[in-house]
């Protein structure tokens, strides 16, 4: 917008990540009840680096000049920074000046009422078809599996994909979790031998995904067969997901990672696609867990990736490497809940390196791998910041890692924020 009503956007001097200090000089409008100087998160290597006289400099940083801009006489207005991530912490306020103050809207959107509207508008697109859903025993799949229970009550038929790449004792407790709670149709493919076959040799992050998709489509099909008047298929993607993939209808956002949860499964199948929540963040979609009175071991439980734990075995994935990573992930997590930690982190796993290091134990040499432990803080997922945990938590955690499984001599804790890092490690 500044460039091309007479400004000019340049690479930064000096690219921002993470969090800067905001000086705010016009505080009416857009700024209106924002402090003077407030916390904002940035994510650019180009900024305005000049604007026309029509546009007012509202707020700048050290090495941001025009943070934020407004024109003298057209509705416009332009941030270089995110109000929209948790790492604002007044972001919500300056969102809210926006659409309310500036755009006129009258804010009536309602969790609830996207919940009935959802389900009314599910039972009409299934009238009195069946539709399948894909259940991983993850929040988002079981909002889906319940938002679609209250719709088509026993014409929901869930479908376990045990891929071997979940984490421990998690099939038996979705198994239990599922039969105590709903009473659904719920069946369970085993499908551990194919999946680490077809994942025998790979390395590259996006490429196990894709095999992981294609094989997830393989099992569902024959899950399928035995439904024959199916004809939806239901799916818990969620808004990030759907930025993510770059499959915004508003923007070309850069392809991060594939999930293999977005898109190119309806066609393959033969069904028609049924994604509920494809508009929501996590948080809303908690808050709806709960609208609809799932238990909160559910709707609290930390997100868990769909390529499972092969997204955390890094380079090839073996089921030698998968024990050993899911030993040491069970450990991080009783650790983390023993300490009363859980539900205040928003994700907390073990990554299985794919490097071995030198230690001695007892009187010998080791030469073994090494786990990376990640907890991180967020409340959308698109931006996090890596938690601050106890060191003795993180001793404890770190201890019993190295004295209980078998194959590991080192722990290192991972401090990156997201961006510039990621949440998973591919
Ligand atoms: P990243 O690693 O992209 O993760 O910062 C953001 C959130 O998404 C989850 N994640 C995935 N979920 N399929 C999924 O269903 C995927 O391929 C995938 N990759 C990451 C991740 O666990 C975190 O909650």
């Amino acid at each position: 917008m500044c460039e091309a009503l007479g400004g000019k956007v340049e690479n930064a001097p000096s690219r921002e990540y993470g969090r800067a200090r905001l000086q705010v000089t016009q505080r009416d409008g857009l700024f209106e009840a924002f402090p003077s100087s407030a916390d904002v998160w940035m994510s650019h290597g180009d900024q305005v680096d000049r604007v026309s006289a029509d546009f007012l400099p509202l707020a700048s940083t050290s090495t941001c000049p025009f943070a934020a801009v407004r024109h003298r006489s057209l509705p416009m207005f332009g941030l270089q920074f995110h109000p929209e991530v948790t790492h604002t912490p007044q972001g919500s306020q300056l969102l809210g000046n926006f659409v309310r103050d500036l755009c006129g809207c009258a804010g009536t959107w309602q969790l609830g009422d996207f919940a009935r509207e959802t389900i009314a508008r599910v039972r009409e697109t299934v009238g009195n078809r069946r539709v399948i859903c894909g259940l991983s025993g993850g929040v988002d799949s079981s909002v889906v599996a319940a938002l679609l229970h209250q719709a088509i009550g026993d014409r929901l038929s869930c479908i376990l994909v045990d891929n071997g790449l979940l984490r421990a004792n998690e099939r038996a407790s979705v198994e239990h979790e599922f039969t105590k709670h709903f009473k659904t149709d719920l069946r369970i493919v085993e499908g551990e031998t194919q999946f680490l076959e077809r994942l025998q040799g790979v390395e590259d992050p996006q490429e196990k995904r894709r095999r992981i998709g294609h094989q997830f489509i393989e099992c569902f099909k024959e899950a399928a067969r035995e439904i024959p008047d199916a004809a939806f298929l239901a799916q818990g993607t969620l808004y990030p997901d759907v930025i993510e993939s770059g499959a915004a209808p508003d923007g070309p956002a850069a392809t991060i990672k594939l999930h293999h949860n977005v898109g190119g499964l309806p066609a393959e199948l033969g069904f028609e696609l049924i994604e509920p929540l494809r508009d929501l963040f996590k948080d809303e979609v908690r808050r709806l867990g709960e609208q609809l009175g799932l238990p909160p071991e559910l709707v609290w439980r930390h997100p868990f990736p769909g390529p499972g734990l092969a997204v955390r075995c890094l380079g090839e994935v073996t089921s030698d490497k998968l024990r050993v990573l899911r030993e040491a992930d069970s450990i991080v997590i009783d650790e983390i809940r023993e300490a009363g930690l859980y539900r205040s982190t928003s994700q907390a796993f073990a990554v299985l390196l794919p490097v071995r290091s030198v230690g001695v134990m007892g009187d010998a040499r080791t030469y073994d791998q090494a786990i990376a432990i990640r907890c991180v803080d967020t409340d959308d997922f698109m931006t996090a910041d890596w938690s601050h945990l106890p060191y003795d938590l993180l001793a404890r955690m770190s201890t019993r890692i190295i004295n209980e499984v078998k194959g590991i001599n080192r722990v290192v804790y991972d401090i990156s924020s997201k961006p510039p890092a990621t949440i998973e490690w591919e």
